[in-house]
């Protein structure tokens, strides 16, 4: 069985490359390499997967899911600059592609502390960065 559940944060960031010059970086990124950043509304989508537990029915627990996800990721995003705010991209461009692999690793890093050992698994993130742009990243 598969379970998606979906959460929201806004946050700012700058596409920006520190081994590329100021104009590699203008071309590389556009508009989204203006100095002072922009921000989005985030939506991250929490997929798990597992057997159905033949006494709860469920797949999953869902208050411990919400709460892992509220704790380490969006209370570690919402309203904050990622470039400056999230030492994980001190050192790596906050594009949603390394955001949605920062997201899984943590998660990854976290579940059994949350969620037990015997539960169901991780299987993927998927972020909406805007409506148009959509990453998915299995984990
Ligand atoms: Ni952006």
């Amino acid at each position: 069985m598969k379970l998606a559940r979906r959460y929201s944060f806004c946050a700012s960031h700058r596409l920006h490359a520190a081994q590329l010059s100021d104009s590699e970086n203008a071309a590389t990124y556009g508009k989204c390499n203006h100095p002072h950043g922009h921000g989005h509304n985030y939506v991250v989508e929490v997929c798990v997967s597992g057997p159905v537990d033949p006494e709860t029915g469920r797949v999953a627990d869902l208050e411990k899911l919400d709460r892992l996800v509220r704790e380490q990721v969006i209370a570690r995003y919402d309203h904050r600059n990622l470039n400056t705010d999230c030492e994980e991209y001190a050192h790596q461009v906050p594009t949603t592609e390394v955001v949605a692999v920062e997201i899984g690793k943590r998660l990854r890093r976290e579940w059994a502390r949350y969620l037990g050992e015997e539960s169901a698994h991780l299987e993927r993130i998927r972020i909406w960065e805007t409506e148009r742009n959509i990453f998915e990243v299995s984990v």
